[in-house]
């Protein structure tokens, strides 16, 4: 101890400096991000890390099956490993290695197995401020059996400030190492020098957009930016062609963004996406729209057969709700959202940080134009 507060005092040259930091960090081979895993197709998945050091970088893989050993590539800190020809249903393990050290390691799969549509997905989002309610809700999370998890934005308080991502990536590192993480992008998460595409490496799977689509199982996932407004635009039709593919394969479909088209709390609904992105909900049959930004937790009653769920309370300054005329469920402590998805149902349990359950439904299936009108003489 009192040699690292010794060589902090007496240096003055970088290479001193640089030195110190080193000595004083308690596992020199630690990665600075990650690692973490993104789904980027069917059978394929990129394992991501940030590391500081130059020495070489691999990842060590295995199955029960097989396994193999990749070479990370590298653009200034940011490593990634591409894995594909990966099989549905396989439990996969890694380890990462710099300098031939054990650096971090993780396990996930791409999917459940071809005729599984079983699954389990957390959501939570805005975690910007408070890194002790952040880090109590992915402790939480990370004692959870979950196969993939959704962040709904706004991950960091100032996007452009690269020192928030690390702390934000450091705070989720024990549910990262378990699961693949499917994120949305937040206001708070926009800076000028594009830290959230690079962190998440869409430019290495989604042409740099920040919307894609994953399927897991029989379940879609729509992760949409808010540029969704500007109808007609390349998202617009990006997210109308997933859509479409999704009604034609009877997939259970969810759409996840940070501004709430429904939400009864301080930001309110935003009516301009919700005139974009009600009448596709309902044309073509989606289950379940996930969203933050107001920093409670909200669930809607079915509008058109799409239920909207709002959670943006992990981390953020809580916000109070006024439940409106939709509101079917609200709260306004720290939460996460789990999700079940069990053949063409979505059963849905929202939990505090003291464990209790707060809120319970099941979703059923919405078929593409609405369900049926109730029979005569039935309320609507
Ligand atoms: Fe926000």
């Amino acid at each position: 101890m009192w040699m690292y507060v010794l060589a902090g005092l007496v240096c003055v040259t970088a290479s001193c400096r640089r030195n110190a930091r080193e000595w004083s960090d308690p596992t020199p081979q630690a990665l600075l991000t990650g690692p973490y895993v993104l789904l980027t197709g069917p059978e394929k998945a990129l394992i991501a890390f940030r590391n500081t050091s130059r020495e070489n970088a691999t990842v060590e893989w295995k199955t029960e099956q097989r396994g193999g050993s990749q070479a990370a590539r590298r653009q200034g800190d940011r490593y990634w490993v591409n894995l594909t020809g990966l099989t549905r249903g396989d439990l996969i393990t890694y380890v990462v290695k710099i300098g031939g050290l054990k650096a971090g390691e993780g396990s996930f799969r791409v999917g459940p197995a071809a005729d599984d549509k079983s699954g389990r997905f957390a959501v939570f989002g805005d975690t910007r401020t408070n890194h002790q309610v952040h880090r109590a809700v992915i402790e939480a999370l990370a004692k959870e059996k979950i196969d993939l998890f959704l962040h709904t934005g706004d991950m960091v308080e100032r996007g452009g400030k690269p020192d928030q991502w690390v702390t934000f990536f450091q705070i989720e590192r024990p549910l990262m190492a378990k699961a693949p993480i499917l994120p949305a992008i937040g206001n708070h998460d926009i800076g000028n020098r594009g830290y959230y595409n690079s962190h998440f490496f869409l430019d290495k799977w989604a042409k740099n957009s920040s919307y894609y689509v994953t399927d897991w199982g029989n379940v879609r996932f729509i992760s949409l930016d808010v540029t969704i407004v500007c109808v007609r635009c390349r998202e617009y039709e990006f997210v109308v062609r997933a859509l479409e593919e999704g009604a034609a394969y009877d997939k259970t479909m969810v759409m996840f963004l940070h501004n709430p088209p429904y939400s009864a709390g301080g930001h309110g609904s935003d009516l301009q996406l919700r005139s974009v992105l009600a009448p596709l909900a309902k044309k073509y049959g989606v289950e379940l729209v996930v969203t933050g930004h107001d920093h409670h937790y909200e669930r809607t009653k079915p509008i058109d057969g799409t239920t909207y769920i709002v959670s943006g309370s992990a981390g953020a300054p809580i916000r109070p709700v006024e439940p409106e005329d939709f509101t079917a469920s609200a709260r306004t402590e720290p939460h996460y959202v789990l999700i079940d998805a069990d053949g063409d149902k979505l059963a849905i349990r929202s939990v505090n940080l003291r464990g209790e359950v707060f809120d319970s439904t099941t979703i059923p299936p919405n078929p593409p134009g609405g369900p049926p009108p109730p029979p005569p003489g039935e309320p609507k």
